[in-house]
């Protein structure tokens, strides 16, 4: 027999890209090979549940497979991730092709599941059990990191959150925060490097709560957490740059923020969910930290590291959020002036505190809102990229840029803070480029993204 051809699709935050590569790294190592959705045998859905419209894509797509079953009744889908562990088995009734549905803990032990699908043809398998520790699971990392985007590896330090924010739905899909082992960690991350990886990003719901798992008394003592846990990240030899996202602002402690002043390695970007702007909300959200307590800590960390570009999300629309708590909004968006933000209207999760509060607002209203802050941000992001013009960055160079200049070759990289840029190479764009960290001088501020040019170095 051959082997099995696989197709993942994913939606959902980076801990879902990160799985699914996971994923698919360890089927190619079982010999497994990845095609595309039309010739591949087995389908995979990595789904997210975070707001109701990823959560009905899954349906949808899930809907137009049938087909596809119709024509092909050996075909295997497999359904996985935050939608899989809210939904659960129901998927087997409303699909018969669905074989195999698996939540975030059941990762681990999706290749042996599929493997043994394809062997017993009348088996369906669900894999939606928690397990009380962080679900370590077997080294899967590319032979070879190679050229380009590869250099930038992520690294799960936990899994779940334990704070319940009233609209978000997470600590259900995802379960209780369990923080990964310090060695774990600190040995993917030495693995990394040695297969080539520039840039680190060390990953989680909460990464400012590393160590301090709620269920987890012993831990909550004996560990030192997440600045140490940084230290030792940000100290690795060979390691250039190092990122981590998400934070929570009520844990993101002094500590936290002084690294930034410690380590070169440490990117001068942050993505720090505000939410709202309004203290109001704030509470309503069960966030615990007021705008006040939010903007002092804008101010420490540009203080620690003043060119800080600082990124966010927020929610508009949540119940009873008045027109005075929405400016309240724009106004701290306006007093940061974040470099960019994921912006989103409040949508009913099943199971959440906000799903039942009252106060629930107008379709129209919230649309009308989210475009008045979209508006905003893009005002704030190109006053960020202006700022950036006449200066030198460092950019992790990921290949060749689709867009050229004045008839130049171009190539495209991420600068320190995270900002694509692309610049163009006068000699043309030589392939040992691809994946190494060059010194560009940025000349241009387009709609979202940088031109400039590489600095003669020496
Ligand atoms: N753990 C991260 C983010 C998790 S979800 C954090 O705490 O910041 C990513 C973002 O989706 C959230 O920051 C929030 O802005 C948004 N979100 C979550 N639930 C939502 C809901 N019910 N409606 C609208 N947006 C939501
Ligand atoms: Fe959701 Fe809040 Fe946890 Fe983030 S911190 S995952 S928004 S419950
Ligand atoms: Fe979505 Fe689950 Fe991530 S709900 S945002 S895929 S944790």
């Amino acid at each position: 027999m051959s082997a099995p051809i696989f197709h993942l699709t994913t939606f959902g935050c980076q801990m879902n890209v990160h799985d699914s590569q996971w994923l698919s790294q360890s089927l190619e190592g079982l010999g497994w090979n990845q095609g595309t959705e039309n010739d591949a045998g087995v389908l995979i859905l990595n789904t997210c549940s975070v707001r109701e419209k990823p959560e009905q894509k899954v349906y949808s797509h899930l809907g137009r497979l049938r087909d596809a079953w119709l024509r092909n009744p050996e075909l295997l889908v497999a359904v996985g991730g935050c939608v899989a562990q809210q939904v659960g088995e129901a998927f087997f009734a409303r699909f018969p092709y669905v074989r195999l549905v698996f939540g975030p803990d059941g990762l681990p032990m999706v290749p042996g599941a599929l493997a043994r699908l394809t062997r017993e043809p009348d088996l369906r398998l669900s894999l939606l059990d928690f397990s009380e520790s962080f679900p370590e699971r077997a080294t899967a990392l590319p032979a070879n990191l190679g050229h380009g985007a590869q250099r930038q590896a992520y690294v799960t330090i936990m899994q779940g959150c334990d704070n319940f924010c009233a609209y978000c739905i997470v600590p259900l899909t995802r379960g209780r925060q369990r923080s990964r082992s310090r060695e774990a960690i600190l040995t993917e991350c030495r693995e990394l490097i040695d297969r080539g990886a520039h840039e680190i990003t060390l990953l989680g719901q909460n990464v400012n709560s590393y160590g301090l798992d709620a269920q987890d008394k012993a831990a909550r003592q004996g560990d030192p957490g997440f600045p140490a846990l940084l230290d030792a990240v940000a100290a690795l030899p060979g390691l250039r740059r190092l990122h981590f996202t998400t934070s929570h602002p009520k844990d993101l402690s002094l500590e936290t923020i002084a690294a930034f002043g410690r380590h070169d390695t440490l990117c001068p970007h942050l993505h720090l969910p505000m939410q709202s702007g309004s203290n109001a909300v704030l509470q309503a959200m069960g966030r615990k930290y007021t705008i006040e307590y939010y903007l002092d800590l804008v101010m420490n960390l540009r203080r620690v590291r003043p060119e800080i570009a600082l990124t966010t999300d927020l929610i508009v629309g949540f119940p009873g959020e008045t027109e005075e708590d929405f400016a309240a909004t724009l106004y701290a968006m306006r007093t940061v002036g974040f470099a960019g933000s994921f912006s989103f209207v409040y949508s009913d999760r099943p199971g959440t505190r906000a799903a039942t509060m009252e106060g629930k607002l107008d379709k129209a209203v919230k649309a009308e809102r989210l475009k008045v802050l979209q508006d905003l941000q893009t005002e704030l992001s190109e006053d960020w990229l202006h700022s950036r013009v006449g200066r030198r960055c460092e950019v992790l160079v990921e290949g060749e840029s689709k867009r050229s200049s004045r008839g130049l070759p171009s190539c495209r990289g991420r600068d320190e803070f995270g900002q694509t840029v692309n610049f163009s190479m006068p000699s043309g764009l030589p392939q040992e480029l691809i994946g190494n960290i060059v010194p560009v001088r940025i000349q241009e501020a387009k709609k979202h993204s940088l031109w400039g040019c590489v600095e003669v170095v020496g």
